[in-house]
């Protein structure tokens, strides 16, 4: 796990954003995964910029979406699959049905989790996974407690999780949909690079947790400890408890610039 931490916030979308391009020109058929939430949004920003300037194509990309809300309609602007269109997938040349979320108003619920696995593995798996974190640990909405090699399901949401969210609901919490459908801890660790992304002096135990705690199913994105290829985005709030910061900062500033993340 390769820890950088920035203290220019906006860095981190840049960083990322060199990821995905690399990535894009070394295979423009790439699978991206794409989480939603504030966290991504510098990376989002970053790309869209790049693509105006003709420097990255997502034309013969595809994207899976992490997560989604049970029960928004089709036309509500916190859906999941209208907040990627609205800040990511509408600013770039992604191809007609070329970025697919799972179904939150499916009518079989396990039938419509069970297409999203297929749907995955028959685009060939995703290449860069884009990641935020919760305050309590979560990845994608795997909330504590989760199987570590869940697959795509549906999930309560925690009452934590929606206090969180509510901002996005004119701050009422009773406005959060109580439950989501996600992409498991097992979905997210077949992805071949993770990018995750914590800005903010909230996520600091979670990050502590996820770098250098123990595996456990209470912090269920420690399992990424299992991952072979998983950097870590921080500024300098998010990092504030990692023992380790220094050793995190010397590494990145003398790490060759060629290697990429
Ligand atoms: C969103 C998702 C969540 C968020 C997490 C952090 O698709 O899967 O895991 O990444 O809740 O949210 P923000 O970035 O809004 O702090």
């Amino acid at each position: 796990m390769e820890v950088i931490i920035i203290e220019d916030a906006r860095q981190i979308g840049s960083i990322a954003a060199d990821a995905v391009e690399a990535l894009l020109i070394g295979k423009p058929t790439a699978v991206l995964g794409l989480a939603t939430g504030s966290s991504p949004l510098s990376i989002y920003d970053e790309l869209a910029a790049r693509y105006e300037l003709g420097r990255v194509s997502f034309h013969q990309a595809r994207g899976f979406t992490l997560d989604e809300y049970v029960g928004l309609l089709a036309d509500h602007p916190e859906r999941y699959r209208n907040v990627i269109d609205t800040v990511f997938v509408s600013r770039v040349d992604f191809g007609p049905g070329a970025v697919a979320g799972p179904d939150g108003l499916a009518a079989d619920i396990p039938a419509a989790c069970a297409a999203y696995e297929t749907a995955i593995d028959h685009a060939g798996g995703v290449d860069l996974q884009i990641l935020g974190i919760g305050t309590d640990g979560h990845i994608g909405f795997n909330e504590p407690g989760s199987s570590l090699a869940s697959r795509t399901r549906i999930k309560t949401l925690t009452r934590q999780t929606r206090i969180d969210n509510a901002r996005f609901f004119d701050g009422d919490v009773d406005r959060v949909p109580t439950h989501c459908l996600t992409q498991g801890l097992g979905t997210i660790m077949a992805a071949r690079h993770v990018v995750l992304v914590a800005t903010g002096r909230t996520k600091a135990e979670a990050v502590h947790q996820l770098v250098e705690g123990p595996v456990s199913a209470m912090w269920p994105a420690t399992i990424l400890q299992h991952h072979r290829h998983v950097t870590v985005l921080l500024d300098g709030a998010a990092a504030r408890r990692l023992q380790l910061a220094d050793y995190y900062r010397e590494t990145y500033l003398s790490k060759p610039r060629w290697q990429g993340i």
